[in-house]
């Protein structure tokens, strides 16, 4: 498939994709969806690749779906083509995925930067969801995601409102995980990549999967699920690895990568 709206290279053992409509903000449209679906789904698939980043330009990250595609869409038509639920796949990407965020990331492009496990901000970042401004509300997990981020009150001021929040805000609200210069944002969450690329993939998967359960279920049964992965970890050949050199004063050389 080549690629009009994103770029996608793989960089040792990360996966960079870059959102690419600079005359529209990054708006995700169908077009977009289906080629980061694309390319997200062959680095989950490739075994040499360990973790991937996701980031757009210096002035958006992404503003948002696309405004001019969607607005005369009817409800008929997108109740039975289940609009926006394209984006679940890309939620469900096995391996972690890093949102590297200078500018805006608006509606959509904030939904799409918190389905991602972590966000690297650069200063200049903007997190917002001002689809009520639109006359119509966040779908593609604003409410939900957003609302476990940073807690209600500052999710129903924003999502009722439409303000932006700044990366300062957002890193002391808990919705990003670290804010740097913005010249540094792409090389910071490739840094971040890199590390877990480089460590031992099953402990990895099984460790994004279990804080994600944190999300989804009560906590006796998140810690009951916690429990019996960290166990299954010791049938690893990576952690007869990881705690030998930890013993051995040396670098641990995984298996499983
Ligand atoms: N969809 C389509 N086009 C968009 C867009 C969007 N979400 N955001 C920006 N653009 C386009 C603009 O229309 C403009 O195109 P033209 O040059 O052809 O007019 C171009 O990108 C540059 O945008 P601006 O001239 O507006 O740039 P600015 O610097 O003055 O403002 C901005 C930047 C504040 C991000 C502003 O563009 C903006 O408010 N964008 C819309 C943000 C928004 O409402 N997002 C939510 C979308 S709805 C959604 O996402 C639904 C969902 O949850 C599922």
């Amino acid at each position: 498939m080549a690629y009009e709206t994103i770029l996608s290279e793989k960089r040792g053992e990360v996966g960079l994709i870059t959102l690419n409509r600079p005359d529209a903000m990054n708006a995700l449209n169908s077009r977009l969806l289906s080629e980061l679906l694309d390319a997200v789904g062959k680095m989950d698939a490739d075994a040499r690749i360990g973790a991937v980043v996701i980031t757009g330009s210096q002035k958006a990250f992404a503003a948002g779906v696309d405004i001019k595609e969607m607005q005369d869409y009817e409800f008929a038509d997108i109740c039975m083509n289940d609009f926006v639920a394209g984006w679940d796949r890309f939620a469900a990407t096995r391996k972690p995925v890093i949102a590297a965020v200078s500018g805006y990331a608006l509606g959509g492009g904030c939904e799409l930067a918190m389905m991602c496990d972590f966000i690297i901000a650069g200063e200049s970042a903007k997190f917002g969801q001002p689809e009520i401004t639109l006359g119509v509300m966040p779908g593609m997990g604003g409410t939900q995601r957003l609302a476990r981020a940073i807690g209600k009150a500052k999710t129903m001021e924003m999502c009722l409102t439409g303000r932006l929040m700044d990366a300062a805000e957002a890193e002391s609200s808990g919705l990003v995980a670290r804010v740097v210069p913005d010249h540094e944002v792409v090389e910071e969450a490739m840094r971040a990549a890199e590390k877990i690329a480089g460590l031992s993939r099953p402990a990895v998967l099984m460790t994004k999967e279990t804080v994600n359960r944190a999300f989804e279920t009560t906590l006796a049964e998140g810690l009951r699920f916690e429990r019996r992965a960290f166990q299954s970890m010791f049938a690893l050949e990576d952690q007869k690895e990881g705690m030998a050199a930890f013993v051995e004063k040396r670098s641990p050389s995984f298996k499983n990568r």
